[in-house]
This record gives structure tokens, sequence and C-alpha cells, in this order.
């Protein structure tokens, strides 16, 4: 593995977003309305500049992990997944991610991801406790976080508003005693 990448998956290589990652690729996944449907960046103004300030400040908080993900057949950046902000009162922390590049969904690489990163997480920064929560109707986000050892832990009714109208929101969660699941997900 390059020394430039924090962990690696099967197919993928993670590694902290550089300046030179926020760019036009970077900018238009998050314009991109099939991309960006479920995400509350949707609601800000995106440009380059934002992005940057908005990576250079993850990068400068020592309780937030910022990673891109990269194919390792051909090098392509095509998203990001964060760790954060993780409690260290707790020991527990947040899990999101996007991937922009829509010719690299439904390959099971968000599954991957997940699994890749919480891993990490638990192995390497010390988390006892990962979280994440969907949109209900996100169900690429809600299948990849099942297939990756989460379980669901709640469901939020009509907690989010996508174009005016209320969507329930579910609350995943991983347990040290979910991570052999996690990483059977990565053998898969
Ligand atoms: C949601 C997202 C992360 C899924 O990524 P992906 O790499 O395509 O997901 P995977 O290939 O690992 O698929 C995981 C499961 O979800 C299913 N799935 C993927 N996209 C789906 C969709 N649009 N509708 C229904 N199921 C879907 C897959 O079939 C698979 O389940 P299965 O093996 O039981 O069939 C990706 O589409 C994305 O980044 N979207 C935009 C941003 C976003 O929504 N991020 C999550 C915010 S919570």
């Amino acid at each position: 593995m390059s020394q430039d990448y924090a962990f690696e998956s099967p197919r993928l290589n993670f590694r902290k977003l550089e300046m030179s990652d926020c760019g036009e690729t970077y900018l238009a996944w998050l314009l991109d309305p099939e991309v960006n449907r479920y995400l509350e960046t949707r609601h800000s103004e995106q440009t380059i500049e934002l992005i940057q300030g908005f990576v250079a400040g993850v990068n400068s908080r020592p309780n937030e992990h910022l990673f891109g993900m990269f194919r390792r057949d051909d090098g392509r950046h095509i998203g990001n997944i964060k760790v954060g902000p993780i409690s260290a009162l707790h020991r527990r922390g947040d899990v999101s991610l996007f991937i922009g590049d829509r010719a690299s969904w439904g390959q099971g690489l968000a599954t991957e991801a997940i699994a890749a990163i919480s891993i990490y997480a638990f192995d390497t920064l010390g988390v006892a406790k990962l979280a994440s929560g969907m949109y209900a109707n996100n169900q690429g986000s809600y299948r990849a976080f099942i297939k990756a050892g989460y379980h669901q832990e709640g469901l939020r009714r009509q907690h989010g508003l996508i174009d005016g109208e209320l969507h329930d929101i579910l609350e995943c969660g991983l347990i040290a005693q979910d991570l052999a699941a996690t990483r059977k997900a990565l053998l898969s």
C-alpha cells in the first residue's frame, strides 16, 4: 500500500483529501441533483473555494477524519467518506459518505467503503460505537450500511424535508459485537 493511503479495501484506497482534490469534478458532484438529492450540502452554495474551505476546516479538526475514495483499478477519485465528529467522552462517531461518480454506483463500493472505514475507526481511532442516519427512501444508503454490519436502531418520523415533502430518517449503528459481519463484508 502506498504510504499516502490511510487504509484500503479490496477495490478502494482511502487517503486524506488535499486541496488539489477539490476541483471541477468534486464541484460537479455536489451540483448533480442525482447525487445531492439526500445530501444536506444541497441547501448551501457550492464553489471550489467553499469546498476547499470545508476540506481545510475538517482536516484541521482532530476529531474529524475525511477521506477520499480512490478506485484501485484506475486511481480515480470517486467520492468521499467521513468519520466524525468523534466524541472522546463516549468513544462514538458518525459516518457519512457520498459517491459522486455515478458510474461507480451499484458495484458494492459504498458497502466496501463503509466496512473499511468502520474497521479503521474501531481498530485505529479507538471508537466503540459508530452511527449513521439516512432518509428512509435512500434505500441505497440504508442497504449499504446494513450490508456493512450496521443495525437499524431507530426511525425518526417525518424528520426531514425533501422538495417540500416530509420524510422519515432511519438511524443505524455499529457496535463491537457487529464487527464480524463488517469484516465479512470486506471479503465478499
Ligand atoms: C447511496 C450510495 C452511497 C450507494 O452507493 P453504492 O456503491 O451504489 O451502493 P452499493 O453498491 O454498496 O449497494 C448497497 C445496496 O444498496 C442497493 N442499492 C444501491 N443503490 C440503490 C438504489 N438507488 N435504490 C435501491 N437500492 C439500491 C444495492 O442493490 C445493494 O443492495 P443489495 O446487494 O441487497 O442489492 C450512492 O448511491 C451515493 O453516494 N449516492 C449519493 C449520496 C448519498 O445518498 N449518500 C448517502 C447519504 S446518507
